[in-house]
């Protein structure tokens, strides 16, 4: 059997910096895990459109249809943000996201004991905390039509997105959170606003049509999006798995991803319909951006990109025993101090670079044989 196969899209800004120690990572499961992949590389937002005057050509789009997961760094910075619409550095990704159709958008949030006192909140609020957002990602506002800016009449102009879900749309983000919870502790909190959008009242009554019907045995509750926010500030360890739309969940999955100290530590996978070989369609990404005003330097985290990886393991590769391997690695590399710039906390202290947080986790990887 052939190796499987991945496709490296680190993309902009800190993007090429912390897909490097993903890279060691990958040369590490080969060398002692006898785990090889098949590892191509591309680019894609900016990178793509300084080289090609697009942010995806349809040749990676072709690549990333074929290998059995896409890894991508960040896409995006101020160099950009002066060219049309139509080419900016997201359109790379939202293409992948679309033409894969990879509806469900895993976004957990851990907090590492090691991390508890970065939170914005206290410890005892974020410690132990451990949510996983399912995000919608290929519909809703984010693609909705009509859409765009329009000359009205009277001089004016109008801007359009529309929220526009589908019931089976809805239905199979939901089967994938009510699966997830299955795993963890069986409860499902779907997050809309029924109380204003006809679109909430949809997915209100389809999540429970597929609760009800196929789901009864997990434990579902509904919130407003705006009361979600509130809690997860407020009471965060009240959440197991939350289920959301493309926008709500792109906030509330920032909102959360802070609750454990730095966004650099956040990992996402986001899947698709199973390929015929039985693995589902995927892309792993940090939850992180580009933080263009750090790129280049060697202080970026690359933990939440490296647990992405992890991710990958897990839900691609059916290696969930690598993926905890290499997460407790991280934990242990975190427990003995070392710190990049980002996890530092008020009082500072001495931070690590980038290269050297992906030795530490190497070494720790070996330390677990
Ligand atoms: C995210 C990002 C993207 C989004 C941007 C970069 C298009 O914020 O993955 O959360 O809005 O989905
Ligand atoms: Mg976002």
């Amino acid at each position: 059997m052939s190796n499987p196969s991945l496709l490296i899209l680190a993309g902009d800004g800190i993007g090429p910096e912390v897909m490097d120690e993903v890279k060691k990572i990958i040369d590490w499961y080969g060398d002692k895990r006898e785990l090889q992949f098949d590892v191509t590389e591309d680019l894609v937002g900016g990178a793509a459109y300084d080289v090609h005057g697009t942010p995806l050509t349809d040749a990676t789009m072709a690549k990333a249809q074929e290998v059995d997961a896409v890894l991508l760094g960040a896409v995006g910075g101020p160099k950009y943000d002066v060219l049309d619409f139509s080419v900016k550095p997201e359109r790379g990704l939202l293409r992948l996201r679309k033409e894969m159709d990879l509806f469900a958008n895993l976004r957990p949030a851990q907090c590492f004991d090691a991390l508890a006192d970065f939170s914005s909140l206290k410890r005892d609020i974020v410690a132990g905390l451990d949510i996983m957002i399912v995000r919608e990602l290929t519909s809703g506002s984010y693609f909705g039509e009509p859409r765009g800016i329009f000359d009205l009449p009277n001089g004016e102009r109008e801007g359009i997105n529309t929220q526009r879900y589908t019931t089976s749309e809805i239905r199979r983000v939901a089967r994938s959170a009510f699966d997830l919870a299955r795993k963890r502790d069986n409860r499902v909190m779907s997050v809309e606003k029924a109380n204003v959008m006809e679109s909430g009242i949809l997915w209100r009554e389809e999540v429970s049509w597929v609760h009800e019907n196929e789901y009864p045995d997990v434990q579902l509750d509904h919130m407003y999006a705006d009361n979600c926010a509130m809690q997860l500030v407020r009471a965060p360890k009240q959440f197991d798995v939350i289920v959301t739309d493309n926008l709500f969940g792109d906030i509330l999955s920032d909102c959360a991803a802070m609750l454990t100290g730095s966004l650099g530590m956040l990992p996402s996978a986001s899947l698709g319909a199973l390929m015929e070989n039985g693995r589902p369609k995927a892309m792993y990404e940090p939850v992180h951006g580009s933080a263009p005003d750090i790129a280049g330097q060697g202080k970026a985290n690359p933990i939440a990109t490296i647990l992405s990886f992890a991710m990958a393991l897990r839900y691609s590769f059916d290696q969930g025993a690598e993926a905890e391997r290499l997460e407790n690695a991280i934990e242990s590399v975190l427990a003995s101090g070392a710190r990049t710039a980002d996890l530092l906390g008020p009082e500072g202290g001495k931070s690590i670079s980038t290269s050297e947080m992906g030795d530490a986790i190497i070494k720790a990887l070996d330390a677990s044989l």
